[in-house]
């Protein structure tokens, strides 16, 4: 259990953070043995992206951490970019004397200037001992395709129903995949990409898992998530996309037929973002973190003497919605052991004029709001968070045109950066004239799931700490409050 004061300015309270220094994505996610490790890209001299290694932490429940010494460190081969870890159930590998253990996969990447033509090769490490220590395999790296330059960040998985391993990785703005038997040896399989989704950036960070859909007995698709690098001349910054299809062990079949581009998330701050290997729940979900920033601004954000931190993590899911088959993100169950439910506030069946704020006495840093409001006569409901009389973050929804919205432009700090202060919107259909908010705040960030999970908004703020004020507001009529509770949350830090 981590005792330490974690209480710096902007400091998340339930979101993990690296003890000290840089961090970038989750990497090699897996469950073993009664823990859930988080890899992170770590550079552990500085508060800047620097060389690359994997930093590391297990949880047992997904909510406390408890950081562990650095896992992987460059070598002669180079720097460790970000990659995925497995369970080597049968010893394919040969590694571990025919027990189970565990396998990373990641991308050795040459160590620029140095290398005129910087190489990104796939390389394994091993360890027998529940992570404590890695081994790096001797025969690294594994898997090189030297025609392309951005060529990393594998995501192995287990292919039940073919008996091989599968290995998606970024090939520049295009998916390879390749197969194996040992984890050492890989064979090109397929590439996916040329004609789909969204190229306004390097292609990143892939993960390929099946997902059952809602409420559909018996059936489920493959869902292949890409995240997509900065551009330059776009507000968005780096975010990511998904591909919903099928998935025969060799490749994978988008199945959209429009080819419009599916977003995970709305917001600006869900980058790199992969599952779990080896932990999914009793109806399949997968277990997703992101990383909470965006290559736009991530170097740049007012944190001191650590930068980063991860999304909550959340359950995936698929669901028939009006406009096809989507991915859906909820809380991890987990978290509602934080809720400090002597301090929650419950109401039920409030009508709301203009001018009412039916959270007037609430102040608070770190809490849960679930919110179901029936639309009425409103033309817009939603919450000013982290008010004082100079800040606001606000989430609204605006009844006329289906609009959810952030505007974090008045949210506190953020002169470091030109695009972080902004507004950004999503289209969402009210369910029977209401809509439902499930919105997490802590220090740094608002994380806001709408209509359980159906679409997401996850932004870094950096408000005062005193900007602790909350309202619920109604514009132009009134709306009705069927249900709110408001919980405070209690600190990762503190038990
Ligand atoms: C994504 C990424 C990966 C790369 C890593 C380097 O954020 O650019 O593609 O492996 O970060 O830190």
């Amino acid at each position: 259990m981590i005792t330490e004061a974690y209480n710096e300015k902007y400091r998340p309270q339930y979101h993990f953070t690296p003890p000290a220094m840089w961090m970038n994505d989750p990497n090699g996610m897996v469950y073993f043995q009664g823990e859930y490790h988080l890899f992170y890209q770590y550079h552990p001299e500085g508060i800047t992206w620097g060389p690359m290694h994997w930093g590391h932490a297990v949880s047992t429940d997904l909510v406390h951490w408890e950081h562990l010494s650095i896992a992987l460190k460059p070598d002669h081969n180079g720097f460790i970019f970000s990659g995925s870890a497995v369970v080597d159930w049968s010893d394919t590998s040969g590694f571990f004397s025919g027990q189970p253990g565990l396998v990373a996969m990641f991308t050795h990447a040459d160590q620029y200037p140095e290398s005129e033509r910087p190489r990104q090769r796939q390389s394994l490490a091993y360890s027998a001992d529940k992570g404590r220590t890695w081994v790096m395999y001797e025969g690294n790296p594994v898997l090189c395709n030297e025609q392309i330059t951005d060529f990393r960040d594998p995501k192995v998985f287990w292919y039940t129903a073919g008996g091989h391993w599968v290995m998606v990785v970024a090939a520049g703005d295009r998916i390879q995949m390749y197969t194996s038997s040992n984890l050492k040896d890989w064979t090109y399989a397929s590439e996916f990409g040329a004609a789909e989704g969204s190229h306004d950036g390097v292609w990143e960070c892939p993960d390929l898992i099946e997902l059952p859909v809602e409420g559909k007995d018996g059936i489920s698709k493959w869902v292949l998530i890409v995240s997509i690098g900065d551009h330059p001349e776009l507000p968005e910054g780096s975010r990511t996309q998904y591909f919903i299809g099928s998935f025969n062990g060799y490749s994978f079949m988008s199945e959209s037929s429009d080819n419009s581009v599916l977003w995970l998330d709305y917001g600006r701050d869900n980058y790199a973002g992969v599952t779990w290997s080896d932990a999914h729940r009793d109806k399949q979900e997968k277990i997703f973190i992101g990383w909470m920033s965006n290559w736009k601004y991530a170097n740049q954000t007012p944190t001191s003497t650590w930068r980063s931190a991860m999304t909550i993590p959340r359950e995936l899911m698929l669901r028939e919605t009006e406009t096809g088959i989507r991915l859906v993100q909820t809380p991890i169950p987990e978290l509602q052991k934080l809720r400090l439910h002597e301090q929650a506030v419950h109401q039920k069946n409030i009508t709301i004029s203009p001018g009412e704020n039916p959270l007037e006495d609430m102040n608070g840093v770190t809490y849960e709001l679930v919110c179901e409001m029936e639309l009425g006569d409103a033309s817009e409901v939603g919450f000013k968070l982290r008010t004082s009389p100079q800040e606001e973050t606000v989430i609204g929804y605006q009844t006329a045109s289906q609009t959810l919205y952030v505007d974090r432009s008045k949210s506190g700090e953020s002169s470091f950066h030109h695009a972080f202060p902004c507004r950004h919107e999503v289209q969402v259909q009210p369910k029977k004239g209401r809509i439902l908010f499930h919105i997490y705040v802590d220090h740094s960030s608002i994380e806001v799931f709408v209509n359980e999970g159906e679409v997401v908004i996850t932004d870094q703020i950096f408000p005062n700490p005193a900007s602790t004020g909350a309202e619920l507001y109604v514009y132009g009529g009134e709306s009705r409050v069927v249900s709110l509770s408001y919980f405070p949350l209690q600190s990762m830090y503190s038990f």
